[in-house]
């Protein structure tokens, strides 16, 4: 549950006023991503994916390993793991009614997803 402490510090939950507070970068329409930018993010972000994930055998093993991810998703997948984990769950891990995955478009800007997608195109 996001929880947005606007200015008089209240907390808004309902629906209608998250859209109201969403900057307009977050509605701004992403450039080119940029792969070294999603390697930083992916690597050191505090939604630090290497936290659920290995890659080059580092990392956790809460979801799976991510090497080889391009050759077997489409970008179109690779997409849809990022923004909705939750809508088709990854091979072994068809079990989770919801993914333990965060929708990751709360959490990083268009932009960031187009530079992490960058990246997760160079894993193959
Ligand atoms: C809290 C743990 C967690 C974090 C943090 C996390 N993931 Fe995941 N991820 C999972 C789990 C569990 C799955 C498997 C279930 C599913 O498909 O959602 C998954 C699935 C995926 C898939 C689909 C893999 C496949 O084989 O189809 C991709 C791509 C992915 N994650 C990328 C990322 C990226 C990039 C980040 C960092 C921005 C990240 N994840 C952060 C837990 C996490």
């Amino acid at each position: 549950m996001n929880v947005l402490h606007v200015a008089r510090g209240e907390a808004a939950f309902d629906e209608l006023r998250l859209v109201e507070l969403t900057p307009v970068e977050e509605t701004a329409v992403a450039g080119p991503g940029d792969a070294a930018r999603g390697a930083e993010l992916f690597h050191r972000h505090p939604a630090a994916c290497v936290l659920c994930h290995t890659l080059g055998g580092k990392g956790s093993t809460v979801g799976p390993a991510l090497d080889g991810l391009a050759a077997r998703a489409t970008s179109a997948q690779i997409r849809e793991s990022l923004l909705e984990p939750s809508k088709a769950m990854a091979r072994g891990f068809e079990h989770y009614v919801v993914s333990p995955m965060p929708p990751m478009g709360t959490i990083f800007s268009p932009q960031e997803i187009s530079d992490l997608e960058a990246y997760l195109q160079t894993l193959r």
